[in-house]
């Protein structure tokens, strides 16, 4: 049940490349139109949406934050990303006109299950993203768009991450196509870009045995740092989240231009930091990732840098350099957050832990 890998996680991770086609198959025609049949949502009520609350727990949570940058950009719909449990306390303001995306892979998290319930009572519509056919989130939704992960057995999710991504930036493309904020070949260009995912998380993939010689290398690290900015600071969010999980390791997650405001007096001799670089492109954020990659290295920090293909603006910064494919910025998160999944399954196995079962962590969460 393995098929020969010592852990489901590790499995679930190499299975990526087909969860994401999965995820993508029967959702646009070929001119490029996307459908989503399973919506239950009409159009009129979605073009009626005027602010869009994305609420998870943990690993969903960080799919909900990169969800916010693509959806915003792409429909101009003011857009929220919230923890479940703190929605649920904090008396939030919701109309019919808002919309709720509740991101649960189980589909049974009692946290998100409890906002959905509190979201319905004030009118609210709900749309869930879930992998669980029929659990109760989906159920208890209005609307619901299913990935396609396949079962997610490892406590940590990997799979289900990439495919509530995927989930997401399908929505946001629907939206706009039903809105009319983006022209069908805009669309049509990121549906591509989006198929040609697991041609590029395969060769992340491929290049596994690097990520795992960096994991021997740092296997008594007893704190690692990771930096990103925009779609890749949820990213760093990710793998801080693995880390601490699996290998049981302290491990935070920031926004690099929050270095300067406190963290950066963390960093010191060693300090392993993972820098998530975004692709080259024509605003400013690549250039701002390469200054913070400075920053923690003068401070004597061992970077662990994650850049795309031909960048070579790292590579003098760069202790360690681990090559990205090519993709747009909003996509990035698909392929940059592979290499932190196998670095985390990687040095739990080295330290003897069970991967698959971490301590005090359940698959799902049915309590709040
Ligand atoms: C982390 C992890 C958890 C879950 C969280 C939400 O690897 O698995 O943080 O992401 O408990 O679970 P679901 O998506 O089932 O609602």
């Amino acid at each position: 049940e393995k098929d020969g890998y010592d852990w489901f996680m590790r499995k679930e991770i190499f299975e990526q490349p087909r969860a994401v086609a999965d995820s993508l198959l029967g959702r646009h025609t070929d001119a490029g139109r996307l459908q989503l049949d399973e919506l239950r949502l009409s159009e009129e009520d979605l073009r009626e949406i005027d602010r869009i609350i994305i609420i998870g727990c943990g690993t969903a949570g960080y799919a909900g934050l990169v969800a916010k940058y693509a959806i915003e950009h792409w429909t101009r719909i003011p857009c929220e990303v919230e923890l479940s449990h703190e929605f649920r306390y904090r008396d939030p303001i919701l109309t019919r006109n808002t919309l709720v995306v509740a991101i649960s892979q189980s589909g049974e998290t009692a946290d998100t299950l409890m906002a959905i319930r509190h979201a319905r009572e004030q009118r609210a519509k709900v749309l869930a993203i879930c992998n669980t056919n029929g659990s109760t989130i989906p159920r208890e939704s209005d609307a619901v768009i299913y990935t396609h992960a396949g079962p997610e057995i490892g406590v940590a999710s990997t799979k289900g991450f990439l495919t509530q991504m995927v989930a997401c930036y399908l929505l946001g493309l629907y939206l706009a196509q039903v809105r009319g904020t983006m022209y069908g070949d805009e669309i049509a260009a990121i549906v591509t870009e989006l198929e040609r995912v697991p041609g590029h998380v395969q060769a992340v993939l491929d290049g596994a045995e690097e990520v795992y010689a960096l994991a021997r290398e740092l296997e008594a690290a007893r704190a690692v740092l990771f930096l990103g900015r925009h779609a890749g600071f949820p990213v760093a969010l990710e793998g801080a989240l693995k880390l601490k999980e699996l290998a049981y390791i302290h491990a935070e997650g920031f926004a690099a231009g929050e270095l300067k405001h406190g963290p950066i007096a963390l960093v010191e001799d060693r300090l392993p930091v993972f820098c998530v670089i975004p692709p080259r492109g024509r605003d400013q954020l690549h250039d701002k990732m390469v200054s913070a990659i400075q920053e923690v290295r003068a401070r004597g920090a061992r970077t662990l840098v994650l850049a795309e293909n031909g960048d070579e603006d790292v590579v003098p910064y760069a202790d360690t350099l681990l090559r990205l494919p090519r993709v747009p910025t909003l996509l990035q998160p698909l392929v940059a957050v592979v290499p932190l999944q196998l670095f985390a399954c990687e040095l739990a196995t080295l330290k003897g832990h069970d991967v698959d079962q971490p301590r005090n962590l359940a698959k799902s969460v049915t309590v709040e």
